[in-house]
């Protein structure tokens, strides 16, 4: 190689420094034998070796499929915000006034409790949006109502804990509660949301979704948020009030958070950054009770320590100079626009395929189709080129109704009307019988 000997004994040097040589004198330097390899070795792939080494926990966690949200706006993929109209020009003026002031100390480990001018700001736009009750103090930053999820179901859950979950329900809550070895049990979502027959096992947890139920966008009634919080009350449970959508709500007031209703500390509000800013900006917060914070805090830290803390502080000026509630006002008025033009077109064209499930608010709406038809319909439909999120895997115990959640609100008009043209074609076996 042209090069000097001391520098190929640098080489060997460094190489048995590290373990990778082993070098015996009056023999030689040989491949340490940990990394020698007899030649007939078949190297088993990897994933197969991933998977063996995995606890049941694991394996349940990997067969309940993980959740995913989709890269970019289709039609009609649930739940995407659209990101084009963010303010983005703002956003980034934001961010540039914190670096040029303070780019050392947000660049430092932060509070695992969350940025205190963030939770300032939280405290204050969520008592004046929806009548949650609580302090700053009482704020705790998520990077997402996912890690919130997992956080409370691992910090209040043991083996077999009997957790209500609403019939159907979010997929990332179902598999983030029932990571904890807790036993859910389905309970029947109606027109006025959850409803538990007195024969239920008591539990120990309640997952609502009590603004827009997901995935049926009903609100829960007011004598069913006192009932539940009655049965709270009671039997010393807890109600996680997930509200991830509330600021787009349409038609009518919205209802007040049930945390504002609940007397006796049982209810934990989780909200999210994901659909009224962007999801990737990650933060989501808790306000919880104030038995429940400082180990929340405790369990935080042994997470990811905190998120990120330029973010949550542009956040803060993003909400506090008015930027927010103007992108709100905005928002709402576009996606009410979208929403109600695929509900038109829907029902224009589409009718004998499926019945609209009316909700006043939410970025996807719930259309039900005929009995037994969901997964052929689902077919077609992605053979004309439209993603269709279907309902029956809502479930926890099925079969559960035949549905589809249109997600509406990233697409353009022009998107929204090209997707129901396309569905045109598709063709249900039986009619639909109310
Ligand atoms: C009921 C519900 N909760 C939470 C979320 C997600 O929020 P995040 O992105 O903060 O995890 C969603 C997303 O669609 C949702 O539907």
């Amino acid at each position: 190689m042209g090069i000097s000997r001391v520098t190929v004994e640098a080489a060997y040097g460094q190489l048995e420094a590290e373990g990778y040589l082993a070098r015996r004198v009056g023999q030689g330097s040989f491949v340490a034998a940990r990394f020698a390899r007899p030649p007939t070795e078949t190297v088993p792939p990897l994933r197969t070796t991933a998977l063996a080494a995995l606890s049941q926990r694991g394996h349940q966690l990997v067969r309940g499929g993980g959740c995913s949200d989709p890269l970019t706006p289709f039609a009609f993929a649930a739940g995407s915000p659209d990101l084009r109209v963010f303010p983005h020009d703002t956003w980034r003026q934001l961010c540039n006034q914190r670096l040029r002031h303070e780019a050392a100390t947000l660049a430092g480990y932060g509070d695992p409790q969350g940025y205190a001018p963030l939770r300032m700001a939280i405290a204050a736009y969520l008592h004046q949006a929806c009548d949650v009750r609580g302090s700053a103090d009482q704020v705790l930053v998520l990077t997402s109502s996912q890690q919130a999820l997992h956080l409370l179901g691992s910090l209040l859950l043991d083996e077999g804990d009997v957790v209500w979950m609403e019939e159907p329900a979010y997929r990332g809550a179902r598999t983030a509660l029932a990571a904890t070895g807790a036993r859910l049990v389905p309970v029947p979502v109606d027109g006025e949301g959850m409803c538990p027959s007195d024969d239920l096992p008591l539990p120990r947890l309640i997952y609502l979704t009590p603004s827009h139920q997901y995935p049926t966008g009903c609100a829960l009634s007011l004598s069913r948020r006192q009932a539940l919080l009655e049965i709270a009350r009671k039997q010393g449970c807890w109600i996680i009030e997930d509200d991830y959508d509330s600021e787009f709500h349409f038609d009518g007031r919205p209802h007040p958070a049930m945390q504002g209703l609940d007397r006796h500390d049982r209810v934990i509000y989780l909200g999210t950054f994901s659909k009224a800013l962007f999801p990737s900006l990650r933060l989501a917060y808790a306000m919880l009770p104030a038995a429940l914070l400082e180990p929340a805090i405790t369990v935080r830290t042994l997470y990811d320590g905190h998120s990120n803390q330029l973010m949550q502080a542009v956040t803060a000026d993003f909400i506090n100079r008015g930027h927010f509630a103007t992108h709100l006002r905005y928002m709402r008025q576009l996606y009410r626009s979208r929403r109600d033009l695929l509900l038109d077109e829907i029902t224009a064209k589409l009718s004998h395929l499926l019945r609209i499930h009316p909700s006043p608010g939410g970025l996807q709406v719930l259309v039900e189709l005929p009995p037994g038809s969901e997964t052929r319909l689902t077919r077609q439909a992605q053979a004309v080129g439209v993603a269709t999120p279907g309902l029956q895997s809502l479930y926890l115990t099925p079969p559960g109704r035949d549905g589809w959640l249109l997600g509406f609100a990233a697409l353009s008009m022009d998107k929204i009307r090209a997707g129901v043209h396309r569905l045109q074609v598709l063709r249900a076996d039986l009619p639909f019988t109310d």
